[in-house]
C-alpha cells in the first residue's frame, strides 16, 4: 500500500452529476485508489492498493465504509488477486475470497459482491487466464457502476415521498462515499434538494467514527446543500420542537421481514421519530437485502475495539483502562419504519409480503 502514487482521480470519467461531486473509489491500471476517508475532511489522500490482503485490511481499518462501498471495493481486491496470478495456468483466489470475507461481518454488500465475482469467474472459467482476469475487472466495473444507477433510481423514488418545505434528519454517512456515487439515503436528500423540497438537512454527527460530522457535513457542503451538524443527544429536543419532516438513514443488512441493521444509533432515532409522529425512512439497494435471514436478531452486529469509544481520533478522553462496549450497529424493528426505499420500488407495510413480492426469486 502507498501514498505516493501520482493518481489524479480527476481524469478519470466517474459518471458524476450536477451536485454530486464526490467519487472514493478508482481502478486503473491494475491498482485500487482509495480515498482515505479516517483523514476526512482535513485532508484528501489517496492511498494506492495492489494486494487482495491490502483491500481486506482498509476494509477492517476504515479507509473505505459504507455497505456499497466495501461491497465494490472487495470486488476489486478480487481483481487484484486475478492480476498477480496472470501468468500462470489457472486462477486459485479461494484465499483472497476468504481473506475479503472476513473483513467486516454486518454489511451484506460485502457478501454479496464476493457471490457475484465468484460465479462470474465460475462461469468463465474455458477462458485463458487473461480473458478471465479482464472479466474480472469488468464485472467489478459493472458492479459500481449499477450501484450508482440504483442510488439514481433510488433518489428519484424516495424524493417522491417528500412534502415541499421539509426540514430532514439523516445518521452516519450515507453518500458518495459510502457507495458508488450519489448515495443511498443522502441521493433521496440529494434529489429532493434537486426538486426544491428541502429547506434543511440536519446531519447527526454519529460517535465514534464521526461519519455525520466528518463525512455528511463535507459531502453536502460540497455540493451546496443547507446542512447542519447535529449532536446525537440533540436529536430527541429537534423532534420534540417539530421541525424534522423525515428521518432518513442506510442500512447494513436488511432481513425478510424488513428489520433493518445499520450505524449504532438508528434505533435510538426510530424510537425517537415515533414517539414524536415523525416518519422514518430507509434507503437501501437491493444488494443489502438478506432474504436468507428471517428477523434481525440473526444479522451478526460488528463488535468494534473499545479504544474507538475510549479515544477521539487517539486522544485518550475516558480515564486509563476504562472499559468500553462498542457495537457497531443495531437493528431498528420494521414496525418502526414508514418506507423502505430500494431502487426496484417503494416497499411499504407488510414488510415481509411486500419484500417477497419485489425481491423474491
Ligand atoms: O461503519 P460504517 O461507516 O461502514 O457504517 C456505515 C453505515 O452504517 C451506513 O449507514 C450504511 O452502510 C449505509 S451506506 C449507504
Amino acid at each position: 500500500m502507498s501514498n505516493s502514487s501520482p493518481f489524479n482521480p480527476d481524469l478519470i470519467n466517474t459518471s458524476h452529476t450536477r451536485g454530486d461531486s464526490v467519487r472514493a473509489i478508482h481502478f486503473h491500471n491494475q491498482k485500487l485508489h482509495l480515498l482515505d476517508q479516517r483523514l476526512l475532511p482535513a485532508q484528501e489522500i489517496f492511498l494506492t492498493f495492489t494486494t487482495p490482503q491490502e483491500v481486506a485490511c482498509a476494509i477492517t481499518d476504515m479507509v473505505v465504509r459504507g455497505a456499497p462501498a466495501i461491497g465494490i471495493t472487495a470486488a476489486y481486491g478480487i481483481v487484484l488477486a486475478a492480476y498477480q496470478q496472470i501468468d500462470k495456468d489457472t486462477l486459485n483466489l479461494k484465499d483472497a475470497f476468504k481473506t475479503l470475507a472476513a473483513s467486516r461481518p454486518t454489511a451484506v454488500n460485502l457478501f454479496w459482491a464476493l457471490n457475484k465475482m465468484q460465479s462470474e469467474l465460475e462461469n468463465c472459467l474455458a477462458l485463458s487466464t487473461a480473458e478471465q482476469v479482464a472479466h474480472l475487472e469488468k464485472c467489478a466495473h459493472d458492479i459500481y457502476q449499477d450501484d450508482i444507477l440504483a442510488n439514481q433510481s433510488m433518489g428519484k423514488l424516495g424524493a417522491s415521498l417528500i412534502e415541499e418545505n421539509s426540514q430532514l434528519y439523516t445518521h452516519c454517512n450515507t453518500g458518495s462515499l459510502a457507495t458508488g456515487g450519489y448515495g443511498t439515503a443522502l441521493g433521496v436528500i440529494r434529489s429532493a434538494f434537486q426538486g426544491n423540497k428541502v429547506t434543511q438537512v440536519y446531519a447527526g454527527e454519529t460517535r465514534p467514527w464521526l461519519q455525520g460530522a466528518r463525512l455528511t457535513a463535507w459531502e453536502l457542503m460540497r455540493d451546496d446543500i443547507p446542512v447542519k451538524l447535529s449532536s446525537e443527544g440533540a436529536a430527541g429536543q429537534l423532534l420534540r420542537q417539530g421541525n424534522i419532516n423525515w428521518i432518513i438513514v442506510g442500512a447494513d443488512r436488511i432481513s425478510a421481514n424488513g428489520d433493518v441493521a445499520n450505524k449504532i444509533g438508528t434505533y435510538n432515532l426510530a424510537v425517537l421519530a415515533k414517539y414524536h409522529n415523525v416518519k422514518f425512512m430507509v434507503v437501501a439497494p437491493s444488494t443489502t437485502f438478506d432474504l436468507t435471514i428471517q428477523h434481525g436478531q440473526d444479522i451478526p452486529i460488528e463488535e468494534r475495539p473499545s479504544e474507538e469509544v475510549t479515544k477521539i481520533q487517539g486522544i485518550q478522553i475516558a480515564p486509563e483502562h476504562c472499559e468500553a462496549i462498542n457495537p457497531s450497529f443495531d437493528v431498528t424493528p420494521n414496525e418502526l419504519i414508514d418506507a423502505i426505499i430500494c431502487e426496484k420500488g417503494i416497499l411499504k407495510a407488510p414488510f415481509d409480503i411486500n419484500i417477497q413480492k419485489l425481491l423474491g426469486k
